[in-house]
């Protein structure tokens, strides 16, 4: 079986590369944008350049391709959602059996989160063109959150705009193992929820970066206009900022809170707790 997985130079899609490279009877493409030295990848693995933006690279990328790993593309979100045109085109033009695509848990055109909307876009782009497809619809992940624990951890404040919030944090590499699974099994043609074991508000993650890391951290929950102030002053760039309100936004609306075990049922493990994750970023 010949599975090509996008966003190979990046930590999900690298791991999900090396997960599938492990198998003998898989034949792996790692879809990168830019040319990467030999031994980025396992030597076992092909690699092919193809940025979303160039079509006709996408589509040269996925010739005699069974199944493709689509991991999102990332920036401003009308960009995403023309990468993610891009790529089931040139899946669908070449034929492409089966398309895994990572989504996340918000995926809702009505959501206030950008990328909660084109990812549900995604999807339905995926389902209307006929391609055999299965998502992996992934909670936030806790290394993409710690960015802010880290930051907290040197003030011992966690000032977000999250209010009540709770989120089912998921380790990356579980959603990785989840998108490998997927990948060698048959298109399901539905999502499936990647989340960690527990769901946390704000305060419940606090306390629990406060033993994993022996640093004591409170969470203070601030409006989102002071969110956007005080991160506008720190220099963010504007888009970002926007992106991670919106996001708050949809943590607010307990649109993260949802606690499922696909994840044991693809892989037949159980997901790694926020503590034994941060454990080991720590
Ligand atoms: N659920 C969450 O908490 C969460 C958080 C953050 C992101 N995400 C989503 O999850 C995805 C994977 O996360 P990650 O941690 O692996 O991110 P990552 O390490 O930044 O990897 C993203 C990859 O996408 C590639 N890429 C970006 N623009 C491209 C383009 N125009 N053409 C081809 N490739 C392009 C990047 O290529 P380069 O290596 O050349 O830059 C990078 O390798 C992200 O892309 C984003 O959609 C989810």
């Amino acid at each position: 079986m010949r599975i090509a997985v996008t966003g190979a130079a990046g930590s999900l899609g690298g791991r999900v590369v090396q997960l599938l490279g492990d198998r003998a009877d898989v034949d792996v493409v790692a879809m990168t944008r830019r040319k990467l030295p030999a031994e980025a990848f396992p030597p076992q693995v092909e690699v092919a350049v193809a940025n979303y933006a160039d079509p006709p690279a996408l589509r040269a990328a996925l010739k005699g391709v069974d199944t493709l790993v689509l991991v999102s593309s990332d920036g401003p979100d009308a960009q995403v959602l023309l990468h993610h045109r891009n790529v089931v085109a040139a899946a669908t033009a070449e034929g492409v059996g089966h398309v895994a695509a990572l989504s996340s848990v918000d995926a809702d055109v009505a959501s206030p989160f950008c990328y909660a909307v084109v990812n549900r876009l995604t999807e339905d782009l995926l389902l209307s063109s006929g391609v055999p497809c299965s998502f992996a619809r992934a909670s936030l992940y806790v290394e993409f959150f710690q960015a802010w624990l880290i930051e907290a951890r040197t003030t011992g404040l966690l000032r977000l705009p999250a209010a009540d919030g709770r989120i089912s944090l998921v380790a990356r590499d579980d959603v990785a193992r989840s998108l490998a699974a997927l990948a060698v099994g048959e298109p399901t043609g539905r999502h499936h929820d990647i989340t960690g074991p527990e769901s946390v508000d704000l305060a419940g993650i606090a306390s629990i970066t406060t033993e994993a890391w022996g640093t004591p951290v409170a969470y203070v929950d601030i409006p989102d206009a002071v969110y956007c102030a005080e991160t506008a002053a720190s220099g963010l760039d504007p888009w970002w900022l926007y992106a991670f309100s919106s996001m708050f936004a949809s943590v607010r609306e307990q649109r993260w809170d949802r606690v499922r075990d696909d994840y044991a049922q693809l892989t037949g493990h159980s997901p790694v707790a926020l503590r034994d994750a941060l454990s080991a970023h720590g």
